[in-house]
């Protein structure tokens, strides 16, 4: 793997239409595989306040915010339901030999 990317976990440590938290450095990050068996990354920390997304619900492309129910969509990282408003910085995801890596700027 090049330059920049960060190994996360075995792909198989995230369950399908789950989402897992992994911190790096100052950093901190949502990671997701979807109900079709893709994966994501976004910032970890809802941008309405400073709850972790990782506690929140996946569903489909959605992820829904633990504390007021707030959605974005995280293949993009819009906000899709307020009181979310502000999107969500999404990272770069590649597979490789089983593993999930991310690209931290
Ligand atoms: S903290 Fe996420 S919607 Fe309020």
């Amino acid at each position: 793997m090049s330059q920049g990317w960060i190994e996360v976990c075995e792909v198989g440590e995230i369950d399908e239409e789950d989402v897992i938290r992994f911190d790096h450095g100052a950093v901190s990050l949502a990671v997701y595989r979807s109900d079709k068996d893709k994966y994501y990354a976004t910032d970890g920390f809802c941008t309405h306040e400073r709850v972790h997304l990782s506690d929140g619900l996946v569903m489909g492309s959605v992820i829904e915010c633990p504390k007021h129910n707030g959605r974005f969509d995280y293949t993009t990282g819009a906000a899709k339901k307020t009181p979310a408003c502000e999107a969500l910085k999404t990272y770069p995801v590649q597979i490789e030999a089983g593993k999930v890596y991310v690209q931290i700027d």
